[in-house]
């Protein structure tokens, strides 16, 4: 098996913000409670034009541009996401066309805000057996489509944009060290888009009963967050052998400042080792963590041979760890 290792990253985020005091004129809401029960001040929110899969091609052309690699260099593309430009074909061939990518296979995973991580897993297996060489993870959401913007419990709490990174092999004992992926479908219901799909087609009656937007029990997601994110790290930290202490950086999704504060404490990992920007962006699902890790990344944060923790939970219920070596 061949080591893995990201060798490029980039995102990108729509220019359009949206700030708490902008809510509060739509819902009834106050800047003083998104602030303090979430730690998100403002989102990005992409234009009525925009879609998916164009926030996904300004972030990869960064990524190919990091990794100094050409779009015909890639084998694969996987494109994490809940909000596709549509239901098929898949926003992971929309972007193949879009990048020229002649050469790849592409396709879609949902995994809600884990998906990043799960194709992080995937993309890594494809290359650690030799079957491909370059394989391009990307996760992108424009959220903002598919918020109720009548439900404050919801609509305060996510934005749109999108992250990706190169997958190659690398220096032997270097890159992804070890992942952890799991899903709890038993309890999938507390955080749903219930309509669209073969369950409950589009009608006018599912318009009118608002079941194309997500539906969430926020206080069951906020306990199934915090388990499940102490539990995925520490699988991934005992699969590859590593104690907690050598963590060097965490990249936790970005939800809640209190899920992130408190899977932190439980990992008695220091806040000045974590990275957040929630503030700035709200939950943008599967794009937080790659968007993260390119801020974290070019701004310095994590440097070559630093032990990095990424972990996330979402819909499905799902969670997902990945432990690297950073090889960059
Ligand atoms: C959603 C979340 C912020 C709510 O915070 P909380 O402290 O649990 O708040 P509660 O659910 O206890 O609600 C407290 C009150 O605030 C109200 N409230 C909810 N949203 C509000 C808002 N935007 N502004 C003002 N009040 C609001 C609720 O209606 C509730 O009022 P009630 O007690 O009269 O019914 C929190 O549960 C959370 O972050 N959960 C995880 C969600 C998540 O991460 N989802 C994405 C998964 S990838």
């Amino acid at each position: 098996m061949y080591s893995v290792g990201i060798s490029g990253v980039g995102s990108y985020v729509p220019e359009k913000i949206v700030t708490n005091d902008d809510l509060s004129k739509i819902v009834d809401t106050s800047d003083e409670w998104i602030r303090t029960r979430t730690g998100i001040c403002e989102r990005r929110i992409a234009e009525k034009d925009i879609a998916t899969s164009d926030l996904c091609t300004e972030a990869v052309k960064k990524a190919i541009r990091d990794a100094n690699i050409s779009p015909e260099d890639i084998d694969l593309i996987l494109v994490a996401t809940v909000t596709p430009d549509m239901a098929f074909p898949s926003t992971a061939c929309i972007v193949q066309k879009n990048i020229g990518a002649n050469n790849a296979s592409a396709f879609d995973i949902s995994v809600g805000c884990s998906g990043f991580l799960y194709g992080l897993a995937i993309g890594s297996n494809f290359i650690a057996t030799g079957a491909y060489d370059t394989v391009l993870v990307v996760g992108a959401e424009i959220l903002s489509r598919i918020l109720d913007w009548k439900d404050r419990n919801t609509c305060v709490l996510f934005g749109d944009g999108a992250g990706a990174c190169v997958l190659q092999r690398c220096e032997s004992g270097k890159g992804i060290l070890s992942y952890d992926l799991g899903a709890d479908g038993a309890n999938g219901h507390f955080l749903t888009q219930p309509a669209g799909g073969s369950l409950n087609p589009a009608s006018i009656e599912t318009v009118n009963k608002r079941l194309h937007y997500v539906h969430m029990d926020g206080r069951e997601v906020f306990k199934f967050a915090v388990r499940s994110m102490e539990k995925a790290s520490k699988r991934a930290l005992e699969k590859a052998n590593i104690p907690l202490e050598a963590i060097d950086y965490l990249i936790p999704h970005q939800a809640n400042i209190r899920i992130i504060e408190s899977a932190a404490k439980r990992l008695k990992i220091k806040r000045d080792k974590v990275y957040v920007n929630l503030d700035r962006y709200g939950n943008i699902s599967s794009a937080s963590i790659p968007i993260a890790l390119d801020e974290a990344f070019h701004k310095g944060y994590i440097k070559k041979d630093d032990i990095v923790l990424f972990v996330a939970f979402g819909a499905g219920l799902t969670w997902a760890s990945v432990l690297l070596k950073w090889n960059k």
